[in-house]
């Protein structure tokens, strides 16, 4: 277990040094969350419907009025216009027990470069259940939308913290957490050959939610330094499941305990999220608990041969221990948060769309006696999240494509694919060696913001090797490399389009 517990530690905080601080803004909410809030949604004995609605990537907001119908969809008008004069449509269709709304909304965005407006437009279209008095069940209700435009992508929500919706996750009179296994050893040591060492663990459950944290004695704990048994409360690292992988949204759970050896006395304060009664109300809730904890010690000498100075204390309780948890704190969230995909640094998409660009390295020109040469480098997608992705490596075919003959398709080398690969998916390119110049066809995929529509990109690089070249000949093939070895640049993408297959 223990180990188990220092990989999660050690891979959250490579996570966390991956990424630098997400942002927010209208460009980045429009892909992340075209969704609208429906709130106040009443349907009247006179066969009117009406209720407020907010766009949650822009923040527009509208009241509208659908018109009595008969029975299909009947348009809704905004404070009296009727929709056809507007960029926002809505629809409603009632039935005796739901009403379903339609949307179909286009707004423009400007914080990405203030002079160029940049168009989108998202659909909705879901339905929610009308109590007795013909108001809506949930309000406010979510519409959870598809752009359209400037691509076509359906966002992919976050599963949220652990144990989130599990029913009776928000009762937290009745929290507690169980202990598994608690296991506390110490080691007095000898000052001369042997050091002292303690050590603790124990699996932390959260019966409420199902959540798992795995504690452990950090740094300082278990390093002989600290005296042994120390004095006072120790702190501990938990970690759970939350730092296997991205995609759990903007709450992670956190988990504060500590463990004191003189009296046994285990300490814990967690903060978890519940939106199992509904996911318009979702809370945040923070409980602690302290107790001793029954263990058993049983102490033996050990040494190596045949000195033994040194006493190894070792103390257990087999079975499980269940500490009830006294509520700190309970405060409401923003409505639907939970599961909201958080929007972070751009990624291939945003990139691709806002600010394209190559990273090229490793350039080599290899020449034989006949004159034929070859030129290859690595190249990767300059992102905001890179994540743990590295450049791909790219060599020139045998021969040149049709045309003036001095372009070459692209051979693309063996990829190690983790996560989103940021490299060409084809590509040619010429290289001319008398200035340096180097240009680039390629297309490349993104679909990081919807895995079932990836977007086909496609540019022009045209860039100079601004380094000099080192050239040594082995067994007769001129080998040419920047004389700088980690000699890497940054260039446009220009002429970028892009397509969808539908
Ligand atoms: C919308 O309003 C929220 C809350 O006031 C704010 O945090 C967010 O930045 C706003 N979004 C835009 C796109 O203005
Ligand atoms: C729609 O917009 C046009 C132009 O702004 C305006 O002349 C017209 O009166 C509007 N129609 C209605 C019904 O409001
Ligand atoms: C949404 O509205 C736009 C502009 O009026 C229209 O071109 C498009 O067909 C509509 N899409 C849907 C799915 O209703
Ligand atoms: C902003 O948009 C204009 C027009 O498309 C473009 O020429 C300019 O390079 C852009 N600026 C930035 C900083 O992206
Ligand atoms: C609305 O959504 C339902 C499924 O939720 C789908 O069957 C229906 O075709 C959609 N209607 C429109 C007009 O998009
Ligand atoms: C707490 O648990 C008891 C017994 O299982 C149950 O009757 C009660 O409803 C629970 N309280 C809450 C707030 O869920
Ligand atoms: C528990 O954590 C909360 C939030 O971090 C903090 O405000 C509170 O003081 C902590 N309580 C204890 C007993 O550690
Ligand atoms: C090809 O190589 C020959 C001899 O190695 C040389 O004389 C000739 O100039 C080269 N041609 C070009 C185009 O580099
Ligand atoms: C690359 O594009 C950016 C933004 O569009 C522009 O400001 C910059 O001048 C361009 N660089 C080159 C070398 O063209
Ligand atoms: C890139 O686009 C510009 C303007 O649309 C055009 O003039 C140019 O020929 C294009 N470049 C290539 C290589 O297609």
């Amino acid at each position: 277990m223990r180990s188990y517990s220092l990989l999660l530690v050690a891979a959250a905080s490579a996570v966390a040094s991956a990424q630098s601080l997400p942002t927010t803004g209208c460009t980045s909410n429009s892909f992340a969350i075209p969704s609208w809030l429906i709130e106040d949604l009443e349907y009247t004995a006179a066969g009117k419907t009406s209720f407020h609605i907010t766009n949650r990537a822009t923040n527009y907001t509208a009241d509208l009025t659908c018109s009595p119908g008969s029975s299909g969809w009947n348009a809704c008008a905004i404070q009296g216009k009727p929709w056809s004069n507007d960029t926002l449509q809505v629809s409603v269709q009632i039935s005796e027990t739901s009403a379903q709304v339609m949307v179909n909304q286009t707004w423009t965005c400007n914080d990405r470069n203030g002079t160029k407006l940049m168009p989108f437009t998202a659909v909705g279209n879901d339905s929610v259940a009308l109590k007795s008095d013909g108001h809506a069940v949930n309000s406010p209700w979510l519409i959870k939308g598809s752009l359209l435009s400037p691509v076509t992508i359906t966002p992919k929500y976050a599963w949220g913290p652990t144990g989130h919706d599990k029913p009776g996750c928000a009762a937290t009179p009745n929290a507690s957490w169980i202990l598994s296994a608690p296991f506390y050893m110490y080691q007095t040591g000898d000052g001369v050959t042997a050091i002292a060492s303690q050590d603790f663990n124990v699996l932390l459950t959260n019966a409420a939610t199902g959540y798992q944290a795995s504690c452990m004695s950090g740094a300082g704990f278990g390093d002989g330094l600290t005296p042994t048994p120390a004095s006072g409360p120790l702190n501990l690292v938990c970690a759970g499941s939350e730092f296997q992988s991205s995609g759990g949204g903007k709450y992670s759970i956190t988990t504060a305990a500590s463990f004191d050896p003189s009296t046994f006395r285990f300490t814990v304060n967690q903060t978890w999220y519940c939106d199992d009664l509904s996911p318009a109300s979702p809370v945040q809730v923070t409980a602690s608990a302290s107790e001793s904890l029954p263990l058993t010690c049983t102490s033996a000498s050990v040494g190596t041969d045949g000195a033994f100075t040194d006493t190894k204390t070792t103390c257990i309780n087999p079975s499980d221990v269940t500490l009830a948890a006294q509520l700190l704190l309970q405060s409401a969230l923003v409505p639907y948060s939970i599961e909201d995909p958080v929007p972070g640094p751009d990624g291939c998409t945003l990139s691709s769309i806002f600010h394209p660009q190559w990273t090229f390295s490793a350039f080599e020109v290899d020449s034989t006696g006949t004159n034929a040469s070859s030129t290859s480098f690595e190249i990767i997608l300059r992102t905001g999240s890179p994540g743990f992705q590295f450049p791909i490596s790219i060599s020139q075919d045998t021969t040149a494509l049709a045309g003036d003959g001095s372009w070459y398709s692209c051979i693309i080398g063996p990829s190690g694919d983790i996560g989103q690969p940021l490299w060409p998916t084809s590509c040619s390119f010429k290289y001319q060696a008398t200035t340096q110049e180097l240009s680039l066809r390629a297309e490349w995929s993104c679909s990081e913001l919807d895995p079932d529509h990836p977007i086909i990109f496609s540019g022009i690089t045209t860039t100079t090797v601004n380094s000099p070249l080192a050239c040594e000949t082995v067994e007769g093939v001129s080998q040419c490399v920047t004389a700088d070895g980690a000699y890497s640049w940054t260039a446009n993408i220009s002429n970028v389009t892009w397509h969808q297959t539908p």
